[in-house]
């Protein structure tokens, strides 16, 4: 009887972390700021800046600007759909199988890499996650995109 109670609570408890609803200030905004900042804050250049010199940009380490949750989610929405899910995916989802040049700073080894990029994508959705350019996404696609706050 112990065991069975035991068992059902252990249910109970499991159900309710995977239910649990991964949201920007919570869970995104504190990995973005381990893994992403130092390149991506706000010493950062906004991307039409950033492609205007992006060799330089790049000598320094410096990626385009991604410091706030309106920043952050240009780059999954619009204007520049999907950039997020094509850097970070680990291959998987890519038609070449290779995973994308920021999935290595996702984290220092394996396991990391692959429960931040769960996080990520349980953020954006994961019937989102999709590699697609702005003129090939769709509106359904688009509307499939959750990024709670
Ligand atoms: C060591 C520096 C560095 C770190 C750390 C880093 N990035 Fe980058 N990132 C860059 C640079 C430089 C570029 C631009 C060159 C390129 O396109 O690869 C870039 C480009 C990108 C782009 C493409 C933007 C576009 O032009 O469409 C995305 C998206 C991105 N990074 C996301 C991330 C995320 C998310 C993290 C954290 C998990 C991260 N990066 C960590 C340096 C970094």
């Amino acid at each position: 009887m112990k065991s069975f109670v035991a068992w059902v609570l252990l249910l109970f408890v499991s159900s309710l972390a995977s239910a649990q609803e991964i949201t920007y200030r919570k869970h995104i905004r504190p990995l973005w700021e381990d893994k992403c900042e130092r390149c991506h804050g706000s010493s950062a250049p906004y991307l039409g800046t950033f492609e205007e010199n992006k060799k330089e940009y790049e000598k320094d380490d410096k990626g385009p600007r991604m410091d706030s949750y309106a920043d952050l989610i240009f780059f999954i929405g619009w204007p520049d759909t999907g950039a997020i899910m094509r850097r970070l995916d680990d291959g998987k989802n890519k038609k070449d199988g290779v995973p994308g040049n920021m999935y290595k700073r996702l984290g220092k080894n394996e396991e990391e890499r692959q429960a931040n990029l769960k996080l990520f994508k349980q953020w954006v959705g994961e019937d989102a996650w999709i590699m697609k350019k702005p003129n090939e996404i769709t509106k359904e696609e688009l509307m499939r995109i959750k990024t709670p706050y």
